[in-house]
């Protein structure tokens, strides 16, 4: 069973990925809904507690971690992948809390984007709502538009089921090891292209194609050199995404406020290209746009460096792993699963 494609890991009452009909239920909550929400600690509240009137609380706590693992995390390696990067920095954080995990992924996101900026990082205010306090601080100034927009990216994005990451979280937790070994984990698996690594070569993608009448012809070269379409195809979807809707709402809303240019035209174009290409090479497959697709646009939008995108994803989906781990060790029993020996005697 190659990639473990099927196999039941784990029950769970986090998430539902529904690859068939093209759905995505957080907890209950259809993620559109949740995405409205637009505060990463309603997805914590949710995904955590089960408890939406737990929100205001967690904004609390995660202010009060943000100031605190700030102190913590002290003076990092700068590396030049933003991910990379909070691998190494959130590695040391012993003993750290579900909370300062949230808020030390915040704080690199924040503190990679102002050294590659060339300015000192904002200190942080521990009474702002998450998204807020990251979007102030990318920006320089409080940017109502482009939190909401972060909000609810970090909302959409913060569980989906049994992916690699999160796999990858709930294997280390079985072990009996700690919450950061958990997540520094989890974030080496989410770094790699065939999972969150993809959008900052989708808006590289996106860049090299430049206008919507060129996506036809530039999709068939790519396909021609052999090369996968970045943001196309999932291993459990075999429709649309359903996260992309969601956050294509969100760049709307922001391009209706004049804060993002519209490249939701020359972003349709290209998927169009490349879903008609893909049925024609692949018949049956279902390879359609996933949420890196429309991430790549979001995340340009709200002033973020494409070099940080996969870490704009961990500093969201970092909520999921921890809910994860979490039932796994209410779960109490070691992931061990079997090789099947082909070698020689
Ligand atoms: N571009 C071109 N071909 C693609 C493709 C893409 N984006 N996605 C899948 N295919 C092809 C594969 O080459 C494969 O062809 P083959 O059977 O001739 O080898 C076929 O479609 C089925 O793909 P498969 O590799 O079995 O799918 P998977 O479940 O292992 O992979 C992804 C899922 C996401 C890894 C894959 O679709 C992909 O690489 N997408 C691009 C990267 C990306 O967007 N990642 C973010 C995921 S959220």
């Amino acid at each position: 069973m190659s990639g473990l494609e099927g196999v039941v890991v784990a029950d769970t009452e986090l998430s539902m990925v529904d690859g068939a009909n093209g759905e995505l239920v957080v907890r209950g909550m259809p993620v559109r809904a949740l995405a409205a929400r637009a505060r990463l600690e309603d997805a914590m509240a949710l995904l955590w507690h089960g408890d939406l009137s737990r929100s205001e609380v967690l904004r609390a706590e995660l202010g009060a971690a943000r100031v605190r693992v700030r102190e913590a995390l002290g003076t990092w390696r700068h590396l030049p992948d933003a991910v990379a990067t909070m691998r190494a920095a959130l590695a040391p954080l012993e003993g750290a809390t579900p909370v300062e995990l949230v808020a030390a992924a915040g704080e690199v996101l924040v503190g990679w984007s102002a050294t590659e900026a060339g300015r000192a990082s904002l200190d942080p205010d521990p009474d702002a709502w998450h998204a807020d306090d990251l979007v102030r601080r990318l920006n320089g100034e409080a940017r109502p538009a482009l939190a909401r927009a972060l909000g609810a990216y970090l909302c959409t994005v913060a569980d989906h089921g049994m992916n690699a990451s999160t796999f990858t979280a709930r294997v280390v937790a079985s072990t009996g090891s700690d919450d950061t070994s958990a997540v520094v984990a989890a974030i080496g698996a989410l770094k790699g292209p065939l999972h969150g690594g993809a959008p900052g070569p989708v808006l590289d993608m996106l860049d090299a194609v430049g206008t919507p009448e060129r996506a036809e012809a530039w999709v068939e070269a790519e396909l021609a050199a052999g090369r996968r379409i970045m943001g196309i195809g999932h291993r459990v979807y075999k429709v649309r995404d359903p996260r992309v809707a969601v956050l294509e709402d969100a760049i709307a809303d922001l391009v209706r406020a004049g804060e993002a240019k519209d490249q939701l035209a020359l972003a349709s174009a290209v998927e169009k290209a490349a879903v008609a290409a893909l049925e024609r090479r692949k018949p049956g497959r279902g390879l359609a746009a996933n949420v890196e697709f429309a991430t790549a646009v979001l995340l340009d939008a709200v002033g973020l460096d494409r070099r940080a995108f996969t870490a704009a994803f961990a500093a969201g989906r970092v909520v999921g792993w921890l809910a994860h781990v979490a039932e796994q060790r209410r779960e109490g029993r070691l992931i061990r699963p079997q090789s099947n020996y082909v070698g020689p005697r």
